[in-house]
């Protein structure tokens, strides 16, 4: 085992030289079964040897390598006998580094390029087109790959489009191979992998989970854990490896605020309780939830007021059990990269469940900080969780605090599960539901005229909103086709009592915000 490497004997450091594609290259490689971190280009040679990678990727960047300050690697690492691959401004790096030379061209290229194999495109591309199409995104350009280093493709203003020598186990690619745009970037990092690295592609869900729980036994002993379940994906994870690893040592908390969506409470009960047969503490707190909402419209107030009384109802429930030492949090690898330190184990305040109290004094226990979320997903799976969980959508922590407009009461939450639930399954039924980051519906405080029959009708409005997005900091509405819209709309009407009209919100993000308050 390698001792960075959760689950494998086998690591690649991705450095990261400031572009938003390292991640992206991060979980390519993860894709092909090899464990994959993150590192900051000022790691020095003798960290880059402690680590005792098989491999190395430099990352793109904004930088020109003849920038003043342009980043540049400890040259030690060349001499470390790893194989390191260079993409984009990581392959100039390499060419300047080593004897090569990085030119202006007159023109950068950007988006998608014809790349032809010079020679029979080396370990990286042979046995792919001789032209294939690439995506690119650089202004400077190699003119001369490093010394004893032979050019294996062209594009039209990248003469050196890659370039590799097996001997000083250099790889160099102008394009970027972890795009999808580019036909052939999978096959080019695993063959990098695999030709490169000599890598056995061992790492799987499996290995993840063994060595997790291998670590959880370790780390708790026989002392006791505690794990706030909201419902979401992270936490449910995160407690059912833990609880794979200590059994009835982990208690979990469950709040049921009775501002979740319809049936959410009892699938979370259904599955921890009487399918894996956790500890749970079970709090339904509707009621005083309902009551600390009562004549609050204001929507940053609805916040203060639902994570207030959370943390109280918290509290409550953690003082029934005895003696907890850890609390598991479902802490993911983007949020490590985030924060900036590899070791930082910091509370987020922005926690999915409303915000646990600051002052908590537990050892923490983050079984999921080496992971990707769609790697989460694919844990719980191997765990056996159900999908209505795995692949569940982001849900703000208030919950349908948030999405009824005005004062929350238990009628109008009634009413938005209702609404919330038919619109969720129909996209479900389209076969949607995966290409859409968020779906649902929104309660407005505000009645309008209609007709049902011969009667006339006074009801609410129920909005629709559905958006597509990759972080949620921009979004795009989705392009629902009409018919579901359609059958969305005539059923909600048809069996939701007091609701007389449906929209849709077309409004991306910016201007407007994923949820209405
Ligand atoms: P907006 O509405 O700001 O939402 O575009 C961006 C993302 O954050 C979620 N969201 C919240 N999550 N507590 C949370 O835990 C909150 O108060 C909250 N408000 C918004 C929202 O669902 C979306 O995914």
């Amino acid at each position: 085992m390698n001792a960075s490497a959760p689950g494998s004997d086998e690591l690649v450091l991705v450095v990261d030289f400031g572009a938003q594609y390292a991640q992206l290259i991060a979980r390519r490689v993860r894709e092909a079964n090899v464990y994959s971190e993150i590192v900051a280009p000022t790691i020095s040679a003798a960290e880059v040897a402690e680590k005792q990678p098989i491999g190395i990727i430099f990352s793109g960047g904004p930088d020109s390598v003849h920038a003043d300050g342009a980043i540049a690697i400890d040259a030690g690492v060349y001499e470390l006998g790893i194989p390191i691959l260079g993409i984009c401004y990581g392959a100039q790096l390499i060419a300047q580094q080593n004897g090569g030379l990085v030119d202006r061209t007159d023109r950068g290229e950007y988006g998608r390029t014809t790349l032809t194999l010079d020679t029979d495109g080396g370990a990286l591309l042979r046995g792919t087109p001789a032209e294939q199409s690439v995506w690119m995104s650089h202004f400077d350009a190699i003119v001369k790959p490093p010394l004893g280093v032979t050019a294996t493709a062209s594009t039209p203003d990248a003469p050196v489009a890659a370039f590799e020598d097996a001997d000083q186990q250099l790889y160099g690619v102008q394009f970027h191979p972890e795009v999808m745009h580019t036909e052939q970037g999978q096959h080019v990092i695993e063959q990098f992998l695999e030709h490169g690295c000599g890598a056995s592609g061992t790492w799987t869900m499996a290995s993840i989970i063994d060595t997790a729980v291998e670590q959880i036994r370790e780390q708790v002993g026989d002392l006791r854990a505690l794990c706030g379940l909201s419902g979401g994906v992270d936490s449910a994870v995160a407690a059912a490896v833990v609880h794979k690893a200590i059994g009835d040592q982990l208690t979990c908390v469950f709040v049921d605020t009775g501002l979740m969506r319809l049936n959410e409470g009892e699938q979370v009960v259904e599955t921890f309780e009487r399918n894996f047969g956790v500890e749970l503490i079970h709090v339904e707190a509707g009621e005083r939830f309902f009551e600390a909402l009562a004549g609050v419209t204001e929507p940053e107030a609805k916040r203060k007021a639902i994570g207030e009384l959370f943390i109280r109802v918290f509290e409550d429930a953690q003082g029934q059990v005895e003696g907890a030492d850890f609390l598991v949090q479902g802490t993911l690898y983007p949020d490590v990269i985030e924060s900036g330190s590899e070791h930082a184990s910091t509370i987020k305040s922005h926690h999915n469940v409303g915000g646990l109290p600051d002052d908590i004094d537990f050892a923490l226990v983050e079984p999921l900080r080496s992971l990707f979320k769609d790697e989460v997903r694919q844990v719980g799976r191997e765990l056996g969780l159900p999908d209505e969980i795995v692949e569940r959508q982001p849900f703000p922590g208030p919950g349908l605090g948030v999405r009824i407009i005005g004062e929350v009461t238990p009628d109008k939450v009634a009413t938005l599960q209702h609404a919330d639930f038919i619109v969720r399954e129909e996209l479900k039924n389209a076969g949607l539901e995966r290409e859409i980051w968020q779906s649902f519906a929104v309660l407005p405080d505000i009645r309008s005229v209609g007709v049902m029959g011969d009667e006339r009708t006074y009801g609410y409005p129920v909005i629709i909103r559905a958006v597509t997005s990759e972080d949620a900091m921009t979004a795009d509405w989705a392009r629902i086709p009409y018919d579901v819209l359609e059958t969305m709309s005539s059923r909600v009407i048809n069996e939701v009592p007091g609701v007389n009209r449906v929209a849709y919100d077309i409004t991306s993000k910016p201007p407007g915000t994923i949820e209405w308050e």
